[in-house]
């Protein structure tokens, strides 16, 4: 039998260990080998390398993204002793090791290494950088540590395909890292629903309508669309969108495992969660936003507010875990079938 039930009315929540120890942790974590997102295309704009910091925090991965000819993903990783080869974002024409001067080219094939005339059966082709896959999806970098396919992002394209995000810049003032004293999961699941709105988020529930508020599953993720309320920002829906007529202020997507997506009139911000230890994670956020950007207000305005809120609750949770007297929970059928997914998700 599954351990959380296909069948939302008779199923359990997740266990708590899942939460709370070090080897539900651990086992979770080959999860995260799969699809992450590196970048979007407009990172690569001024610098043609970008060591991707955040991956290498997610599964200890040292990746970097190149691009010349074509945008390629490297192991950031040196094939003489292993030191880590680009530091930090940069633009050149070739790469070159800090520690003894070994060089690549952009592709991630060896060119040269001082000093190894000598050395026999020199070189070969595990002297050149791994590659790992590159998926480009609306202009968002996506990568891969294993072989898994990419998931099937249709239902996402039908929605939002209208907005251009492939032509959005970052905007730094909307970076953001925090470090939080809850699971990673929780912090997913929170996201998952808009059931707290109300009682967690009384500044957001003032802006979307709750009895309206949309959650849609499909097999690598959900997608939840917030209405805006009378008289608040929302996207100007064209005619081809399924969704036309509607007053849309938010599209929140979550890609399994640890990538959320809000898409906003202004343009999106993009959370990558970052799992530290069983009851830890960080969470990082990156906004690119329109040329022609609508002011920030609406669902997509105060985000440090929200992001408050929901780590003063999910902080909370992680401390009621913690105790014996609770393990699992029920779901309720109309506003929970996003945790619900996530949990069958994780545990399957
Ligand atoms: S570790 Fe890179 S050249 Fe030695
Ligand atoms: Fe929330």
């Amino acid at each position: 039998m599954a351990l959380i039930d296909s069948d939302i009315r008779k199923a359990k929540t997740l266990p708590s260990r899942y939460y709370t120890t070090k080897e539900s942790f651990e086992s979770l974590l080959p999860h995260f080998d799969g699809w992450q997102f590196a970048a979007h295309r407009s990172d690569l704009a001024q610098n043609n390398m970008l060591p991707l910091d955040h991956i290498e925090d997610i599964t200890g991965q040292c990746m970097v993204l190149v691009h010349s000819d074509q945008t390629r993903c490297l192991a950031n990783v040196c094939t003489h002793r292993g030191m880590r080869v680009v530091m930090e974002d940069c633009n050149s024409k070739q790469i070159r090791c800090g520690y003894h001067g070994r060089s690549f080219a952009l592709d991630g094939s060896f060119s040269h290494m001082p000093r190894f005339e000598e050395v026999i059966g020199f070189p070969t082709l595990e002297d050149d950088l791994t590659n790992y896959p590159l998926k480009e999806w609306m202009g968002l970098l996506f990568t891969s540590g294993n072989d898994s396919p990419f998931p099937d992002l249709s239902i996402l394209e039908d929605r939002i395909g209208w907005i251009d995000i492939a032509s959005f810049t970052r905007d730094t003032t909307k970076d953001r890292d925090y470090s939080i004293a809850a699971d990673w999961a929780l912090y997913c699941e929170n996201y998952l629903e808009g059931f707290h709105v109300p009682y967690v988020h009384p500044e957001l529930h003032s802006i979307i309508e709750h009895e309206d508020y949309r959650v849609e599953v499909f097999e690598g993720g959900v997608l939840q669309t917030g209405i805006a309320r009378e008289g608040e920002e929302c996207f100007e829906i064209p005619e081809s969108s399924p969704d036309y007529g509607q007053r849309i202020a938010a599209y929140y997507i979550w890609l399994f495992p640890n990538l959320m997506l809000n898409v906003y009139p202004w343009g999106i911000s993009i959370n990558i969660v970052i799992p530290v230890s069983s009851g830890n994670c960080r969470v990082i956020y990156r906004g690119y936003v329109k040329e022609t950007r609508s002011p920030t207000t609406g669902a997509g305005g105060d985000l440090d507010t929200v992001e408050t809120q929901d780590q003063w609750v999910v902080e909370a949770v992680q401390r009621g875990l913690g105790s014996r007297s609770y393990d699992r929970g029920r779901y309720s059928p109309s506003m929970e079938i996003g945790v619900h997914h996530f949990h069958r998700l994780l545990t399957k």
